[in-house]
């Protein structure tokens, strides 16, 4: 039986995450340690799969108490974190819950690792993965090669500085205590539960009630897309047959400008929800996020080769199938909204841009 403590499971990734591996193990449990801010919610983590195989703990990674005595009591030998703060434009207006979170969480539960693991029984059959982000790449111009597994670290905003900080620390458990660690740094994911700050849901859902679509600057920047779906399907490679020590970078491979990607979420609504005239009359270019990364690329081919995996969905597919998501649940768009203050948010973001949100 695997013990698999996921952090960050109440969030976008993590519970699909948590969805993904109830669904295909058979001799699992699984247990979701989740602070619940702004970012997570019980809502994503509803109509589970073999819910009797999931147990819920509410708590921040950064308690190392809490953190030591769930390992223990649930005989945790795997942990995949996610949990993280994990919005540039929030790291811009208030950079210290990232320090504290993603440095500071991600060294604490390192720590609860090394000693419980190392006070019942060793290291051996255990497991620490780390879900990391391309952002700790920096930024490309526009012949720069794709970002590779040892390209050197470059970040440039206190997000993506404060995840490039939790990798370091990560490979240094493996390197000085041994711990058996694997990382993953992945590109830019939507899908299914994403929080309406970041492009794609915060595109549809403004589309769908005919608000304006912000566009950053001139909209040209460049991200690697991939559905959530295939990002979970190669950490579990990973944690299947990656080796301790071993860093694998996860990419989509789609790489069209920002503008482009409003554009087809903008005519997919257009089919699926028509309210007229095209949803582009609502694209609206607001001034630049502060530090702007300009362009990421992964290169995919260590884990292709090494384990096989690929993204299986293309972005039309992976696209459609997420604004379908949003069309068909107001419901959890309603209760997000109240529970995580999203108009303040929008106010807070979007106020000083103009534009009208
Ligand atoms: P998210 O913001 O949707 O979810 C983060 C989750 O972590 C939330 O449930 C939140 O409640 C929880 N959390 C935050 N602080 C916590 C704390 N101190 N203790 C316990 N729980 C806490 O994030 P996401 O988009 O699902 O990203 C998950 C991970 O994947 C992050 O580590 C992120 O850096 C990484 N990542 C994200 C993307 C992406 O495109 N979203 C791409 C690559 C890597
Ligand atoms: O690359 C992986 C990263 O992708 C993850 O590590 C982060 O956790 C995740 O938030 C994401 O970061 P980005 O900053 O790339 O994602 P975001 O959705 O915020 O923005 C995508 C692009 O769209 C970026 O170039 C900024 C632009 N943008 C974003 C918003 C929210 C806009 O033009 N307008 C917007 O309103």
């Amino acid at each position: 039986m695997q013990n698999i403590l996921v952090t960050g499971g109440a969030g976008f990734i993590g519970s699909n995450f948590v969805r993904h591996i109830l669904r295909a193990g058979a001799d699992l449990r699984v247990v979701t340690l989740d602070a619940l801010t702004y970012a997570g919610s019980l809502e994503n983590l509803k109509d589970l799969p073999h819910p009797e195989k999931h147990a819920f703990v509410q708590g921040d990674i950064c308690d190392r108490t809490l953190v030591e005595n769930t390992l223990d009591q649930h005989k945790i030998d795997t942990i995949v974190h996610f949990a993280a703060e994990s919005h540039v434009d929030r790291s811009i207006l208030g950079p210290g819950p990232f320090v504290q979170t993603n440095l500071v969480g991600t060294f604490t539960l390192l720590e609860s690792a090394r000693l419980v693991w190392g006070e019942s029984g060793g290291f051996d059959g255990r497991r620490f993965h780390h879900v990391s982000t391309d952002e700790v790449f920096g930024s490309l111009g526009p012949g720069d090669p794709a970002f590779r597994e040892v390209t050197p670290y470059d970040p440039r905003s206190p997000y993506s500085a404060s995840k490039a900080g939790s990798d370091h620390l990560v490979r240094a458990y493996f390197h000085t205590y041994a711990l058996p660690v694997t990382l993953t740094n992945c590109s830019n994911n939507y899908g299914p539960y994403q929080f309406p700050e970041k492009l794609i849901p915060l595109m549809i859902l403004n589309a769908i009630r005919g608000a304006p679509l912000p566009v950053y600057g001139d909209g040209l920047q460049v991200r690697d897309w991939l559905y959530v779906e295939d990002h979970c399907e190669a950490i579990h490679l990973v944690l299947e047959k990656g080796r301790p020590g071993e860093t694998y970078n996860i990419g989509g491979g789609n790489q069209p400008v920002n503008i482009e990607i409003v554009r087809l979420v903008c005519a997919i609504l257009d089919e699926l929800h028509p309210q007229g005239t095209p949803h582009e009359r609502l694209i609206t270019h607001v001034p630049d996020r502060p530090g702007h990364d300009r362009r990421y690329a992964m290169d995919i081919t260590k884990i292709q080769a090494e384990l096989g995996w690929s993204p299986r969905h293309t972005l039309g597919s992976g696209l459609r199938t997420t604004v379908e998501w949003y069309l068909s649940r107001p419901e959890w768009v309603t209760v997000i909204a109240q529970q995580s203050g999203y108009n303040e948010w929008l106010e807070k973001n979007y106020g000083k841009r103009g534009g009208g949100m």
